[in-house]
């Protein structure tokens, strides 16, 4: 092809681009160095590809930081972290890598490094690079945690790591809506929570090097991920038999600044092993078990509460539920609280119908002004009606639990309609499972008689995720298919 053909390929490839709502995509692949957004410049080293995190930061500062993540071969390498805010500049050495090995056999020998990056203005884009032997092997772009007063967009969905096309179709979905970052309402990887299915299900499709719908997105190192633990992560926790189980407390570095500190306290997910093997568990995990169950932090306008519902977990207990209280007061000023956990305590499938215990938190999400409450576990789309529940008690004064379910009387606000009336009277609760595995009952769909009252939106014939845009006054949630629909568009509005 002579050079004038060459060049006027070129043209009609940007222009397309550029016409085609391509902005995005060209920011997508070429990133703030107008490098292609993945560049794994020199193979090989990895393990686990570089991913960020925002690390033990809960609160916003006037300078960020953030936490890389990766794993490799175990063996004695040197390994160097490098980050630039502005094109061109010079790179500054991050903090010398930290590392432990994993000797255990079941998902192969290797090293967890780790190192943060900080000095960096919040909601800033910057690069960064890894070495190893002076050789860079991974180079990315990542943002900063916004802070208040910056608006933000994060999406959210649960129920993903079933290595299924529909969890690959919603992780580029994700990544084309370009989020600050994302939040997992829980059942990260199926079915036991193992670093195996981690490596099989998880990092490939979320931190995938190609940008597709059957392929997954660059998303992870560029895009911090929070999760909120599933049952699928945190129930197996036979790790003789599954040394590689509990992989939650490994993989992520999240804030630790949850109420739960002692390995095997009640409310904890205890480990069933013999002492050496839960004590190799406990050496690697270090303070992240069991602290990072539960935890919170602050985003642009929003403060984030994120609990461990799983069973058990009794949110009767008065020391967690002052917890609870204690960090949502304490979050009154925020213009947006929103909480997050994985089982639903309103939902209208008749699969799981009777696992709505979390009902018993209804009362201080309400106190507190919380906003929206985000969970998965059922594998569809829900959407509540801003509601205000009395739970019914016993004797004791406990909530009557029977099967799971807390019965009670709740209020509706059915007068909010998300676009005409903007401000609810109650807490809205999204059940967002449909990010990947099996869609759970597709037969109500459309079919609202089949539906409890509280239920204003209900999809559960195809995949999707949630995308929310949060600024002080107003928030706009969309619910998109994983082929890009929308099926679902409320806004909230509040004073300023
Ligand atoms: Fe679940």
């Amino acid at each position: 092809m002579d050079v004038r053909r060459r060049r006027r390929l070129l043209a009609i490839v940007v222009l397309a681009c550029l016409v085609g709502g391509g902005v995005e995509t060209w920011r997508l692949l070429f990133g703030q160095d107008g490098l292609l957004y993945h560049p794994r410049v020199a193979g090989g080293g990895f393990l686990v590809a570089p991913y960020v995190q925002l690390g033990d930061a809960p609160r916003a500062g006037a300078t960020e930081s953030l936490a890389i993540l990766w794993q490799a071969e175990d063996r004695d390498a040197k390994w160097r972290v490098e980050a630039r805010d502005v094109p061109g500049a010079a790179w500054r050495e991050a903090a010398k890598p930290t590392w432990q090995r994993d000797s255990r056999q079941t998902a192969g020998p290797r090293r967890f490094y780790q190192t943060t990056i900080g000095e960096l203005a919040p909601g800033a884009e910057f690069a960064y690079r890894v070495k190893c032997n002076d050789t860079t092997l991974f180079q990315a772009t990542a943002r900063a945690r916004k802070g208040a007063g910056q608006p933000h967009r994060f999406v959210a969905f649960g129920d993903g790591g079933a290595n299924s096309y529909e969890q690959m179709a919603i992780a580029y979905r994700t990544a084309l809506a370009r989020p600050d970052f994302v939040m997992v309402a829980g059942d990260l990887v199926y079915s036991k929570g193992r670093l195996s299915e981690y490596l099989d299900k998880f990092f490939p499709i979320y931190n995938s090097d190609l940008l597709g719908p059957s392929t997954g997105a660059p998303l992870l190192r560029s895009t911090p991920m929070l999760v909120a633990p599933g049952n699928h992560d945190l129930l197996e926790r036979n790790i003789d038999v599954y040394p590689d189980a509990l992989a939650y407390f490994l993989v992520w570095s999240m804030p630790l600044n949850g109420p739960l500190a002692t390995a095997g306290a009640r409310n904890t997910p205890v480990l069933n092993a013999t002492e050496a093997h839960s004590q190799a568990f406990l050496d690697l995990a270090g303070p992240a078990y069991p602290k990072m169950a539960n935890y919170a932090f602050d985003y642009g306008d929003a403060h984030w509460t994120v609990l461990d519902t799983n069973l058990y977990t009794d949110w009767n207990d008065p020391t967690l539920r002052a917890w609870l209280e204690a960090d949502l007061a304490a979050a009154q000023d925020a213009p947006w609280r929103f909480v997050a956990f994985h089982q639903p305590p309103f939902h209208s499938s008749i699969s799981h119908g009777d696992e709505q215990q979390t009902r018993i938190l209804a009362e201080i999400l309400e106190k507190y002004r919380v906003d929206i409450v985000f969970s998965g576990h059922i594998h569809n789309y829900q959407r509540s009606y801003p509601l205000r529940f009395v739970p019914q008690r016993g004797p004791d004064g406990r909530p009557i639990e029977k099967l799971g379910r807390v019965n009670g009387r709740w209020t509706l606000d059915t007068l909010f309609d998300g676009k005409t009336r903007t401000r609810p009277d109650g807490v809205i609760y999204l059940v967002t499972g449909a990010g990947g595995a099996r869609l759970y009952d597709s037969h109500q769909n459309g079919n609202n008689a089949s539906l409890q009252e509280f239920t204003a939106r209900f999809v559960s014939n195809t995949h999707s995720l949630t995308v929310v845009d949060v600024d002080a006054t107003t928030l706009t949630v969309r619910q998109i298919t994983a082929t890009g629909e929308e099926v679902d568009r409320f806004v909230v509005t509040r004073d300023k």
